[in-house]
């Protein structure tokens, strides 16, 4: 089976930590996002995957390579300027099967695709599009279902009166590659907004599926998958990995400490004296965590130093930035990479902090 996924966005809500690294490679707990997804389709018979890439292709090719550590054969494509989500299709469309998957390349979900592809066969449809109830769709498609899971109706970002269902769009399609047909060649077009509402009543199906769901866009999001990955609300190999006691630490990792489940701590970490790690806690490799700091639902990426005394609560530090003695840092703030943050500091409420950017001891110069 076939897949193709868009990546071409930029991922500006995620900035920083999309500054640097193009969203699809950003390190989600202890692995590049786009492994979930590669995992996800490799478990559902997917051997074939085509990237529609924009935005910063060489470093997502320089992590993932030609995906044979995912026993999939992995191609890159680069629109020359971003054509729009059925634009981006109809530029792979050389390269695409009769029938293929094509994907949202935001999404962290383990939706049954094969049941999917089960039911678009049965039915016969042109195009069958995963439904996930949500609570507010005014952000995404929102997709009305007959009883036979015909789609009666297809609307992107549905203002307030169109809302009368909560089913929206997962961004996880099978497709039949002949809906392409119709589309200009190299001419920016949206599959949400020039292919879907057309093909209503005319092969269009939707299957509701029964599984996690979580658009990882955004700070508060990126999170809260993480937390789900690690209690295992979500079914990944990082799941497996951690096992029934909510654990994974990565070798040559120095020092005392205690850790509270569920947590993942990568290769040699080096954590001082009473400090504390967890719950729900991710350190990446190569991290140094200071005597008596306590890092708490939060994620530390490769590199990072964190000093003395700090206290980490909900908040995403960057690849090797510095965090200096007794800092503060929680609500969701995410601090760039390399970013070196002075000490007695306290950060709250989302900021976010650029590469670049320096902010000195709290008490210099007072
Ligand atoms: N190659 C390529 N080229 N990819 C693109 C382009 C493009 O021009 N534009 C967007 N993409 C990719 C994005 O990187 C993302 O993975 C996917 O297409 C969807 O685009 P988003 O910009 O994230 O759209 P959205 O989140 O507002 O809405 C979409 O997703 C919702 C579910 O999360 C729609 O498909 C909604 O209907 C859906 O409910
Ligand atoms: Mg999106």
């Amino acid at each position: 089976m076939q897949a193709l996924i868009l990546v071409g966005g930029e991922g500006t809500r995620l900035r920083p930590l999309t500054s640097t690294v193009p969203k699809p490679v950003v390190t989600l707990v202890d692995r590049p996002f786009m492994a979930y997804m590669l995992e996800w389709l490799s478990s559902h018979g997917v051997d074939d995957v085509v990237l529609a890439c924009g935005f910063m292709p060489a470093r997502i090719r320089e992590v993932l390579g030609d995906g044979a550590s995912f026993g999939i054969r992995l191609r890159y494509l680069e629109e020359p300027t971003p054509l729009g989500t059925a634009g981006a299709a109809k530029f792979a469309a050389d390269l695409l099967d009769e029938r293929f998957l094509m994907l949202n390349g935001d999404v962290l979900t383990d939706i049954d695709l094969s049941a999917q592809i089960a039911q678009h066969e049965a039915t016969g449809a042109r195009a069958t599009l995963a439904l996930v109830p949500v609570h507010d769709p005014s952000a995404y498609g929102l997709v009305r279902l007959a009883e036979d899971r015909a789609v009666t109706g297809f609307v992107e970002k549905p203002t307030p009166d169109q809302i009368d269902t909560n089913l929206i769009n997962a961004g996880a399609y099978v497709l039949q590659r002949e809906i392409l047909n119709p589309l200009i060649a190299d001419q920016p077009s949206s599959i949400e907004r020039d292919v879907f509402p057309l093909l209503v009543g005319d092969g269009l199906f939707g299957f509701p599926a029964d599984a996690y769901w979580l658009d990882i866009g955004t700070p508060e999001r990126y999170l809260k998958a993480t937390f789900d990955i690690l209690e295992r609300r979500v079914r990944t190999l990082v799941g497996e990995r951690l096992g029934s006691d909510g654990l994974a630490i990565g070798e040559k990792v120095s020092g005392s400490t205690a850790v509270h489940r569920p947590a993942v701590i990568g290769d040699r970490c080096q954590i001082g004296a009473g400090a504390c790690v967890g719950e729900l806690a991710v350190l990446g490799a190569d991290v140094e965590v200071g005597e008596r700091a306590s890092i708490r639902r939060s994620v530390v990426l490769d590199g990072a130093v964190i000093g003395a005394d700090c206290v980490l609560d909900s908040c995403i530090v960057g690849p090797r930035a510095r965090i200096g003695q007794g800092t503060q840092i929680s609500g969701e703030v995410v601090v760039g990479e390399g970013v070196a943050v002075g000490s007695g500091n306290v950060l709250d409420g989302g900021v976010r902090i650029f590469p670049g950017m320096e902010i000195p001891d709290a008490t210099a110069g007072r």
